[in-house]
């Protein structure tokens, strides 16, 4: 039995989010496949590219015993493109495929939950809800117990460039960062918030939502959560021509995205400093 769940990217509004601001997310054409076979002894995995010693107690809160898991991704892992909500939504789907269950949205998204947050810790639930929703959304993080707020838009014309830093960020690592600088950075946080209501309403306008996106990634600076590498990669992709890149993800390392009209120049850019760039369609 096997479950499959999207990477993502958030084009806006990644640590606001936590405190209720909303965010832009998309999933990405690339992700996590869990498949499952009977065995007998503990559920353990068999094979696996995700080398967190989180795992084994990831798997026992979904999975009942007697489980061999093979999990194979083509997700930069611990980069902010949302490898751990991709393997939630993998791991629950493929729970589900074995008992012959259907899973509703909100069902899928309380049951990944689990493994999020032992990955995230206080998560804001957004990566494996974009995972399984798929597309471009805006995302509000739900509060007392409800569903979370998920409103899908319109496909962009723009293309995204990935640029990665070679090196992990640690989420829950990152997100208590931020927490523990509260309250001195709740400005930046609400300019962060209301950066995304404008750039919703300029989703067509590449021109102007890449301004936006550099002033997304100047407020992550200042909450403390960019690093002299990402800094560079939004400034080797600007100078390449993209409208505007910032981090995405939980920053500390990771991956920068790039909105561009056309993705080869910045893909040339980044290649030629030995930089690993991919171009990411929306799924
Ligand atoms: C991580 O992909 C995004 C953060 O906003 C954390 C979260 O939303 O749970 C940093």
């Amino acid at each position: 039995m096997t479950g499959f769940g999207r990477g993502k990217l958030i084009l806006c509004g990644e640590h606001a989010v936590v405190y209720g601001f909303p965010a832009l997310a998309l999933a990405v054409d690339r992700g996590t496949t869990v498949t499952l076979e009977s065995r007998p002894g503990p559920t353990e995995a068999i094979d696996s590219p995700i080398d967190d010693p989180r795992l084994p107690e990831a798997l026992r809160l979904v999975l009942p015993e007697g489980l061999g898991v093979r999990i194979t991704t083509d997700l930069p892992i611990g980069r902010g493109m949302g490898s751990s909500g991709a393997l939630a939504v993998a791991l629950v789907r493929a729970a589900a495929a074995r008992l012959g269950e259907s899973l509703d949205a909100d069902t899928l998204w309380q049951r990944a939950l689990l493994v999020e947050r032992v990955f995230h810790g206080n998560p804001s639930g957004l990566d494996h809800a974009v995972s399984a929703h798929g597309g471009l959304v805006r995302y509000r993080r739900p509060t007392g117990g409800l569903p979370p707020k998920l409103e899908p838009l319109p496909t962009p014309v723009w293309n995204l460039v990935v640029l990665d830093s070679g090196l992990a960020g640690d989420t829950k690592a990152m997100v208590a960062g931020v927490a523990a600088r509260r309250p001195g950075i709740d400005a930046h946080l609400t300019a962060i918030g209301d950066l995304v209501v404008t750039a919703e309403s300029l989703l067509h306008d590449a021109r102007a939502l890449g301004d936006l996106l550099l002033e997304n990634h100047r407020l992550l600076q200042a909450i403390g959560v960019s690093t002299p590498a990402l800094d560079d990669l939004v400034g080797i992709a600007v100078g390449a021509g993209a409208y505007g890149a910032k981090l995405a993800g939980a920053g500390g390392g990771g991956v920068v995205l790039a909105l561009v009209d056309d993705p080869a120049p910045v893909l040339v850019a980044a290649r030629a400093r030995g930089i690993h760039a991919f171009s990411c369609r929306i799924a």
